[in-house]
């Protein structure tokens, strides 16, 4: 594309005209989040996408919250600027296996976190996300046998939480897990005063040391509203853009990983940039599809989370 394009106008331009809307996950680069209509959670995305009465959303984030845009949108286009934009949680519960493992205990209900594909949704009866999760639980009797897929850390979080047992899956989230509660530590020590902040799909030696613990939107509030002028962050970076911008006067520090030639940068959500966003607009492609059958029972359990939380 022509280099002195500003692809800020371009991009305005092209919502107008075809009555598009950005929908951006916190994750996303910093230009991405400026641009978009609405920045959020997965729930708040999901909710977003339910509501709106653009006839073109452009889904910047991940593969499989374009997807449940297009499962809650049939009749609308869905756009995700890199059709590569995976989650290797998503990955870490491929459909056929799952299935293999839910019908071995054909008693268990099973909620699954909405980083999960669409073959995954429809072998499921309920949907969560971060934000929700131990609501959605906690919605069934204190009896009832769950299945919770497809992140163990999540899971066992909300197993502690409300005293639970359910089943987990074996999957995780390649950012979340990379922390070091060792180095964490330490960067506590040499800023007393900081406040660490953790995401749910962080591992439990983690969230053992975290002060607050939410979805990305929690954790934006919790910064917000805190009095702390200091926080350690552990979740991808993308995050901190926000954070900044709600709170100039406080500081913000990414929390470290294990190994230091690793990053806190989820390669997935990077894919998608400024540039690709324009394209995608401009051509209206790569498009989210998906077919009917599919749709119709990965849609069961999505709504009954939205149900659920409103
Ligand atoms: P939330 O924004 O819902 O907390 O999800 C975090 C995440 O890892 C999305 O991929
Ligand atoms: Fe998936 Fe983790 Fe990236 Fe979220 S941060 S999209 S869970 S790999």
């Amino acid at each position: 594309i022509d280099p002195s394009l500003d692809l800020f106008a371009e991009i305005e331009k092209l919502k107008k005209e075809k009555n598009a809307v950005i929908l951006a996950h916190y994750y996303q680069e910093p230009d991405i989040q400026d641009i978009a209509d609405y920045v959020g959670d997965s729930l708040g995305l999901a909710q977003k996408a339910a509501a709106t009465d653009a006839d073109i959303i452009v889904f910047a984030g991940v593969h499989f919250m374009a997807e449940t845009a297009k499962i809650l949108n049939p009749n609308k286009k869905v756009l995700l600027p890199d059709l590569k934009a995976g989650c290797s949680l998503s990955d870490s519960c491929p459909p056929p296996l799952f299935k293999a493992f839910k019908d071995k205990h054909p008693d268990h209900i099973v909620i699954s976190y909405i980083n999960c594909s669409a073959g995954i949704k429809a072998l499921s009866d309920i949907i969560c996300t971060s934000s929700n999760a131990q609501a959605i639980v906690e919605s069934l009797p204190k009896d009832q046998k769950i299945i919770f897929a497809p992140d163990k850390n999540l899971g066992g979080y909300i197993n502690k939480q409300t005293g639970r047992n359910m089943l987990l899956w074996n999957g995780a989230c390649m950012v979340h897990e990379i922390f070091s509660r060792e180095k964490m530590v330490k960067l506590k020590e040499r800023h007393p005063h900081a406040k660490i902040v953790a995401h749910p799909e962080c591992e439990e030696s983690v969230l053992e040391v975290a002060d607050f613990i939410g979805s990305t939107t929690q954790i934006l509030k919790f910064t917000e509203t805190d009095p702390c002028q200091c926080f350690i962050v552990a979740t991808e970076t993308g995050i901190l853009h926000k954070m900044q911008q709600t709170n100039p006067g406080k500081t913000f520090i990414a929390a470290p990983p294990d190994n230091s030639c690793a990053c806190n940068d989820c390669p997935h959500m990077k894919r998608n940039t400024l540039e690709k966003v324009y394209i995608c607009m401009k051509y209206e492609l790569p498009e989210v599809t998906m077919v009917e059958d599919l749709r119709l029972a990965a849609k069961k359990p999505i709504q009954r989370m939205l149900d659920l939380s409103k």
